[in-house]
């Protein structure tokens, strides 16, 4: 009796809210303020600040009504409707709040968050590519997302072209027939060239081909591919959003009608996250824009102060108004991120750059980026390449991602490091 009466009460917290569509602010709102109160609402949060952790796999439905109700929308695509709870595999009010927060900050109808980044690109290509299909793929695409076009298209019957990042209205040239998706990142991976995502998806759509743009980068916050009517956006939450680099997570961003297509691909490639990552991921957004601010000022300050490096011969950050790329980003993005290349005046050895990134202080050797703290990682692009020529034959690289540390001491750190290098 007693827990029949709880079910009754708690009905509120489960079924009949998961029923009500969603709600978007409709407030103007700063960017700040909109990151700060995106996919919060403490009455379904039972008044708490932060959605609790709503961990499930089965969950129970009260009713035969409600039952059939979600019986019926997994039966009939047209039921079907964001944020449902159904089974713990499609998420929970947990990972809800944090996809209502992500699609409000993408200006998007609907957010998937996925088990990490590169789960979210993959089930974003899956549902739109089919056998016989053919898709664009941009050079310096992250080279796991290259990965596996390169390793499992083929398998799929699905084949895939590299396009050079600075094509432009270019890409026209290079669309099949059977040309069903064009996948862009922007400012792309190791290189951080800018794509001309106007001149592209005027294209795309003159053809009737989907747009897949991985906006990782900008972590959502500085550039908003829906508004620039791209199809879908992606995001590796893993970086800035969490920003903290203990967590693995993806979203996947798209408007109305794309929804049908994309929870197929998230439900039955099941690459849904699990409610306790999806809690620190949406504590992690909440201070995302202040620390992206403060990592963009000490970026530009680091890359400046490079540039006038002996050792190095490029830096690749298009915030910089040297770098070539620059007048694109300033039409696009509200800001850069800290994650940018040098390329020093030579190739070093393995045994000289070891004397300078063994040592350093503040910038730990790792993959990933977008933490609050520095990191530094050799890089190799020659060989990663393939519609284009690296310029830089095989001098050495290195990507920075700059955290939160005081500037000064970053640059302290570095120049002890050129020296022993
Ligand atoms: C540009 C870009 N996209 C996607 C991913 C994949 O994200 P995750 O590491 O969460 O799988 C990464 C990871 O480094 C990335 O750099």
């Amino acid at each position: 009796m007693c827990i029949f009466w709880q079910a009754k009460k708690w009905d509120h917290f489960f079924h009949k809210i998961a029923k009500i569509e969603v709600k978007m602010s409709s407030k103007k709102m700063q960017e700040a303020t909109r990151i700060i109160h995106a996919g919060r609402d403490p009455e379904k949060q039972g008044w708490m600040v932060n959605p609790p952790i709503y961990q499930a796999s089965t969950i129970v439905f009260p009713t035969l009504e409600d039952l059939l109700y979600a019986e019926r929308g997994y039966a009939n695509n047209d039921l079907v409707k964001p944020y449902e709870l159904k089974y713990g595999r499609y998420g929970t009010q947990t990972n809800f709040a944090l996809e209502q927060a992500i699609a409000e900050i993408e200006n998007g109808y609907n957010t998937f968050i996925t088990s990490s980044g590169a789960a979210a690109v993959n089930a974003a290509l899956m549902a739109f590519l089919k056998n016989g299909d053919h898709m664009l793929l941009v050079d310096n695409a992250y080279s796991p997302t290259r990965g596996f076009a390169s390793n499992f298209m083929p398998r799929l019957g699905i084949d895939v072209g590299y396009y050079d990042p600075m094509i432009g209205f270019g890409i026209e040239r290079m669309i099949k027939k059977n040309t069903k998706v064009i996948f862009m990142e922007s400012p792309g991976s190791l290189s951080f060239e800018v794509q001309d995502v106007d001149a592209i998806v005027k294209v795309a759509k003159k053809h009737g081909i989907k747009t897949i743009f991985d906006n990782s980068w900008a972590s959502g916050i500085y550039f908003k591919p829906l508004d620039h009517e791209v199809d879908v956006s992606v995001t590796a939450l893993t970086k800035y959003i969490n920003g903290h680099s203990d967590v693995m997570m993806g979203a996947i961003t798209v408007q109305k009608k794309d929804f049908i297509a994309m929870y197929k691909s998230f439900r039955y490639m099941a690459v849904n996250a699990a409610p306790a990552a999806a809690y620190l991921v949406q504590r992690g957004l909440r201070t995302a824009k202040v620390r992206m601010d403060h990592i963009f000022k000490s970026a530009v300050e680091l890359a400046s102060w490079l540039a006038e490096r002996p050792e190095v011969e490029k830096v690749l950050y298009p915030a910089l108004p040297s770098n070539e790329h620059h007048k694109l980003w300033k039409r696009d993005f509200t800001g850069a991120a800290g994650l940018f290349s040098i390329v020093l005046k030579k190739k070093y050895s393995e045994k000289s750059l070891a004397k300078m990134l063994d040592n350093l202080n503040f910038y730990a050797m790792g993959y990933s980026w977008g933490g609050y703290e520095s990191l530094i990682l050799p890089i190799d692009i020659s060989s990663i390449r393939t519609a284009t020529k690296w310029p830089y034959g095989d001098k050495t690289c290195l990507r920075i991602s700059v955290g939160l540390e005081d500037v000064e001491d970053l640059k302290e750190d570095l120049e002890a490091g050129f020296e022993r290098l």
